[in-house]
């Protein structure tokens, strides 16, 4: 090889890795921000990237590259591909070949079964370029939806994502945005002053705070970019590559056999007592290690990822401590999105059940609870993967129907003593059933009180559904952990049959 020749290449290589200039790399770094090369570093196991399409651009001047930089590298040691948005170039706006090199690492992903990482600091459809940048959204878009599913796909937002942009991130599985310097919006604060005359700011109309407590779009905040990245290879660690693999076992550092006897004054005799659902996981789960997923949307109810000896499993969990654990529009809708991603990837469903029902009132009626709370059936109903169900207090009406009972094919059911399980509460069903009497009852009050410690005595409790099969034990709550291991292991060959479709119709 000549020497001129090897100059040559190196002088390119050199172009593209200067991105869009040291001035422009200051700019980003003055905003607390990495540039796309720096980002991949922190990512991925050190010395492990190779670059693809490092030197591919539409003009001979223009910047080698283009504006993203993407290729492969590992993450624990396992393959992930990645394409990381580079700021310093045209605002990371997406053209044609910043949309082709997105696009030959979607198809590689997918062909080799390997995860995508996607980090995404981009001024969106890179405008001089007109209709070749809303085909590359559009190429982006399509992939996204056939990789669903197949691999997992996870987008972090590190800079600006608007207009269409946003819809890839929303396609894929787990967005990730950083506090003060990541947002998302179809349309920018100036456009929505101009139609709304409505005055917002970046962060009150797409910032990670917004996203991760109103909208739901985001499943993880982090406060910087070095914690993004740990967050990201902590959620790769309980995910396997793709659909035909199972979630990868670590070998157990907590013992299967582990009692809890903290649970068993855990949850408050009294209904009316909230108690930490956290606490309760905490308690059951290997070390105590559980990755909540929408940590801070819809609280009622809490769905993460945790291990029990040492295999990957999804949690779905009411948390009392927050609106009694009520099930409304946006739990649904987050424990629905949750168990679907769950069972594409064979990871094992474990639900804990504490709640008093559906939400009431005409926000919910209104907002359309019905249909809603339908994605959450569909989805446990659905689902394939081993599902396990622990009732900790309250299973009241549909709501017990929907956490994951056995009529919806639940392998396991389980129950603690404390358990309440009937159509209603004891509080409604008295006044529904008794009425008459209570309205010409010479002590209402006393009447009232007597016939609802009847009510729970009769049906509050789990021996009605213990005495049909409903629930198939009823245990001592210092035992769930062994309990829930052994059930797991039994169903490691599971086999489940499914009428032919080309698929369901989620109700959305
Ligand atoms: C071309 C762009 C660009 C774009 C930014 N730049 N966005 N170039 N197309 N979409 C360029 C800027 O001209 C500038 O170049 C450089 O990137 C840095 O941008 P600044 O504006 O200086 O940075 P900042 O002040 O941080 O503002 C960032 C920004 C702003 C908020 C993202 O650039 C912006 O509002 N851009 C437009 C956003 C937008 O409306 N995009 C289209 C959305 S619609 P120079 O050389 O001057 O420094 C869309 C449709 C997708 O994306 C459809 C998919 C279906």
């Amino acid at each position: 090889m000549s020497h001129i020749a090897l100059e040559r290449l190196r002088a390119l290589e050199a172009r593209a890795r200067l991105g869009g200039g040291l001035e422009r790399i200051e700019q980003q770094h003055a905003r607390g921000k990495y540039t796309a090369r720096e980002r991949l570093e922190l990512l991925l196991d050190p010395g492990s990237f190779y670059e693809v399409d490092a030197l591919a651009h539409r003009d001979e001047d223009e910047v080698v590259g283009d504006s993203v930089v993407t290729g492969w590298g590992r993450i624990e040691g396992r393959l992930v591909y990645v394409y990381a948005q580079d700021f310093t170039v045209l605002g990371g706006s997406v053209g044609l070949v910043h949309g082709r090199k997105i696009c030959k690492i979607m198809d590689l992903a997918l062909r080799n079964g390997a995860p995508l990482v996607g980090l995404n600091d981009s001024g969106g459809a890179r405008i001089q370029e007109g209709v070749d940048a809303l085909a590359a959204y559009g190429d982006i878009f399509y992939r996204n939806t056939l990789a669903s599913g197949v691999i997992p796909q996870i987008s972090v937002i590190l800079g600006p994502c608007a207009g269409g942009a946003v819809y890839s991130p929303a396609i894929t599985d787990f967005t990730f945005m950083v506090r003060g310097t990541s947002y998302m919006f179809i349309t920018g604060p100036e456009v929505v002053r101009a139609v709304t005359r409505e005055e917002v700011t970046f962060e009150a109309l797409g910032g990670a705070e917004v996203h991760a407590r109103k909208s739901g779009i985001a499943h993880f905040v982090c406060p910087d970019e070095q914690s993004v990245f740990r967050e990201v290879r902590r959620l790769l660690s309980f995910l396997p590559s793709n659909n035909a693999e199972d979630p990868p076992r670590r070998d157990p550092s907590d013992r299967p056999d582990r009692l809890a006897p903290e649970l068993d004054s855990m949850a408050p005799e009294s209904p009316e007592r909230a108690y930490d659902m956290r606490a309760v996981i905490r308690a059951i789960v290997d070390d105590g290690d559980f990755m909540e997923v929408h940590a801070d949307f819809a609280p009622n109810l809490l769905v993460g990822f945790a291990r029990l000896a040492g295999r990957p499993i999804g949690i779905v969990a009411q948390q009392p401590d927050i609106l009694a654990g009520v099930l409304d529009i946006d739990a649904s809708d987050k424990g629905a999105r949750f168990i679907r991603f769950c069972d594409c990837f064979n990871i094992p469903l474990v639900t804990l059940a504490d709640t008093p029902g559906f939400l009431p009132g005409t926000v919910q009626e209104h907002g359309g609870i019905i249909r809603h709370g339908a994605k959450m059936i569909f989805a446990y109903a659905e689902a394939t993967v081993p599902k396990i169900a622990v009732i900790t207090r309250k299973a009241y009406g549909g709501a017990y129907i929907v956490m994951s009972s056995k009529h919806l094919g639940t392998d396991v059911n389980l129950a603690w003593p404390g358990a309440e399980i009937a159509v209603m509460g004891p509080e409604g069903a008295v006044s529904v059933l008794y009425r008459k009497e209570l309205s010409s009852a010479e002590d209402a009050e006393a009447r009232r009180a007597e016939l609802t410690a009847d009510y729970r005595q009769r049906f509050a409790n789990p021996y009605v559904a213990a005495r049909r099969g409903y629930l198939d034990a009823v245990i001592v709550p210092r035992e769930t952990r062994p309990r829930l291991i052994a059930a797991l292991e039994t169903l490691e060959g599971k086999r489940v049959w499914r009428p032919a479709k080309k698929h369901g119709n989620l109700p959305v």
